[in-house]
């Protein structure tokens, strides 16, 4: 077999429709070596999860600060109940029983006290793991095929906007990793929600596709939301900065606040009503001026949001402005998550 640990010089494109590309994949993983697999989500930088060297090789692929711990994938709830350790409580078994009863396989991520065969190059040295079952079924064949859970952070450069397809990978990752499952473009398009279930109340470290009522609903009990402000170290990602696209300046606004972004910035971005309505308003863009319109509603919003990212940094030259709905409804709580990082805030 090749040895995939050595520097690479070219990565592979595979199918996801091909099972002999599957199987490749697999015999990499099992090499120690590091392939972008889909995920309902975002394309995610799999490799083995209880080996430290293939571990480590995510982070450098990435350019991740070793101290941002990775999410381990596993293929069923009997893998995660091993990464999990016994000593968790009984309110937290409780609580995992019925959200992956509901939610996995999809895009819910729980945290709690981690087995201590989880190396510590996945936790970042903490106490804690982050475990998800994903939903896209040419990884679930790769995941089946295996005796280890994955490590998997989304597939792109730190920093960067996360990959909803594997041109997007490519993008920022070419030559950098041994091959990208291509399986088209995610169904939906923004992260998983982090979700920690061993505190006395269980609490939301990142917002994601499932929202807050959903977890609620399943759990019979009060959910916490974040609290970016108030503790330094939630999800410990959150202090880096995320999802910037490569342009020289973004802004940020409402729409009735956007009448000088309308006139003067090269790309704007937002909801189809938005822009129709800025049309009204403001009149025609300037020639050559660029509009990337999503769908009206936030689910839709979230597919389109990252590809709309990377299509602006098409022209670097080019300033960028997202509009965003002035909705503070619970079902954007994700997607303006995601644009304020964009814009550079640090939370
Ligand atoms: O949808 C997703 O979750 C995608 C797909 C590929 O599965 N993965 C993903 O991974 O978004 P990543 O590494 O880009 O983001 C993982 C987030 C980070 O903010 C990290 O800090 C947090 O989860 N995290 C990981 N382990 C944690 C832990 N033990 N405690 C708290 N937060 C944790
Ligand atoms: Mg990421």
């Amino acid at each position: 077999m090749n040895d995939y640990t050595t520097c690479h010089h070219r990565t592979v494109r595979l199918s996801a429709q091909c099972d002999e590309d599957l199987k490749l994949a697999r015999e990499i993983l099992v090499s120690g070596g590091i392939v972008a697999l889909p995920t309902e989500t975002v394309y995610g930088l799999a490799a083995n999860g209880l080996n430290p060297r293939a571990i480590e090789k995510v982070f450098v692929a990435k350019a991740r600060p070793a101290d941002n711990p990775l999410i381990l994938h596993v293929k069923d709830e009997a893998q995660a109940r091993e990464l999990f350790s016994s000593s968790n409580s009984h309110i937290f078994w409780r609580r995992f029983l019925k959200l992956q009863e509901r939610f996995w396989p999809g895009p819910l991520t729980l945290v709690g006290a981690r087995a201590e065969q989880v190396p510590n190059g996945v936790t970042g040295g903490f106490s804690s793991v982050a475990i998800r079952m994903q939903r896209n079924e040419a990884t679930l064949k790769v995941q089946r095929g295996l005796g280890f859970p994955l490590v998997m952070p989304s597939a792109n450069l730190s920093t960067r906007p996360s990959p909803t397809s594997a041109d997007h990978v490519l993008k920022t990752l070419n030559g950098r990793i041994d091959a990208v499952v291509d399986d088209g473009a995610c169904a939906i398009g923004i992260e998983s929600t982090v979700l920690r279930i061993d505190l006395p109340t269980a609490q939301i470290l990142r917002y994601g596709a499932i929202d807050l009522e959903q977890l609620q609903d399943c759990l019979g009990e009060r959910v916490m939301l974040p609290r970016y402000s108030e503790d330094p170290m939630p999800s410990p990602g959150r202090k880096y900065l995320h999802y910037a696209p490569k342009v020289c300046s973004i802004s940020v606004c409402e729409l009735e606040d956007c009448r000088f972004y309308w006139l003067r910035t090269d790309t704007v971005v937002g909801r189809r009503c938005d822009l129709d309505e800025l049309l009204r308003l403001f009149g025609n863009r300037p020639q050559g001026s660029n509009n990337i319109s999503l769908m009206d509603d936030a689910k839709g919003f979230a597919r389109g949001l990252y590809q709309a990212l990377y299509k602006a940094e098409e022209n670097p030259a080019t300033g960028l402005c997202i509009v965003v709905p002035s909705s503070k409804e619970e079902d954007w709580h994700a997607v303006l998550d995601r644009i304020s990082r964009t814009a550079g805030f640090r939370s």
